[in-house]
């Protein structure tokens, strides 16, 4: 087995695909996926020459699921390049029916885990992350499946910028907790809540994804984090 597929099968617990894809579905997924990819050989990516130099700035977003939010700051931001990660294809084809009926063409995907992408971005390369709804692994023996752990923190922390910001939402009480437990004793965050209505509100510019939509028709309500990373110390 290669280290990749190694790599894999250790990271990803969630599924790759789900119901067959619809007919448009499957013509996107093999016409236009693969030249929005972000190529799998390369290390450090060329995040210019993957936007073909039309970016200002970099955003990533990691488990998109059905890319409800990804598409919104994609039509609302044309000048940001947006990479967006999720392994599970379905949710891929439904984002790629959203870009074209928008016409934004300043997205690029992973499909794969995001832990497979961030080790090969360059450093300081991220204005802007979004880890929104990840999967909370309720029980107490999958909570080593959580996205949230101090090397994932490590990893962002390596590609943001300074003082870029990395929202995070959830709407699991217990994973909430655990969210502020791993990033408060980080040194590369700081939580930016200064109020509770800064974690309790969703702002105008972090719209609804499915999955909140669904936790608040079943009666949960979520939480919006935002964390700042700190600035790097210099060598001088
Ligand atoms: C609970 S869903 C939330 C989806 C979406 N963010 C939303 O709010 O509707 C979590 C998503 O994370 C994806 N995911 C799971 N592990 C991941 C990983 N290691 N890297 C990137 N995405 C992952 C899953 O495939 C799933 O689509």
């Amino acid at each position: 087995m290669s280290p990749t597929e190694e790599n894999r099968k250790r990271i990803l617990y969630g599924r790759r695909r789900g119901k067959a894809l619809r007919k448009n579905q499957q013509h996107a997924v093999e016409e236009i996926l693969p030249a929005l990819r972000v190529p799998e050989d390369e290390n450090p990516v060329d995040l210019a020459s993957l936007f073909k130099d039309k970016a200002e700035e970099y955003w990533l977003e990691i488990g998109f699921g059905a890319g409800e939010h990804l598409a919104w700051q994609a039509k609302n931001h044309p000048n940001v390049g947006i990479i967006g990660c999720e392994p599970f294809l379905n949710g891929v084809a439904v984002l790629l029916g959203k870009l074209q009926k928008d016409g934004s063409d300043n997205v690029r995907l992973h499909n794969e885990a995001a832990e497979l992408l961030m080790e090969r971005l360059p450093e300081a390369s991220l204005k802007k992350g979004f880890l929104l709804f990840a999967d909370p692994w309720p029980k107490s023996g999958h909570q080593k499946r959580r996205f949230v752990t101090d090397e994932n923190i490590a990893a962002l922390a390596r590609i943001l910028e300074d003082d870029a910001v990395l929202r995070v939402g959830t709407d699991h009480t217990d994973y909430g907790a655990w969210i502020l437990h791993y990033f408060l004793r980080s040194e590369d965050f700081v939580w930016e809540a200064e109020h509770p209505a800064d974690w309790l509100n969703r702002s105008d510019d972090w719209p609804q994804t499915r999955y909140e939509a669904k936790a608040l028709k079943e009666g949960r309500k979520s939480v919006y984090y935002r964390f700042r990373r700190t600035a790097r110390k210099s060598n001088a």
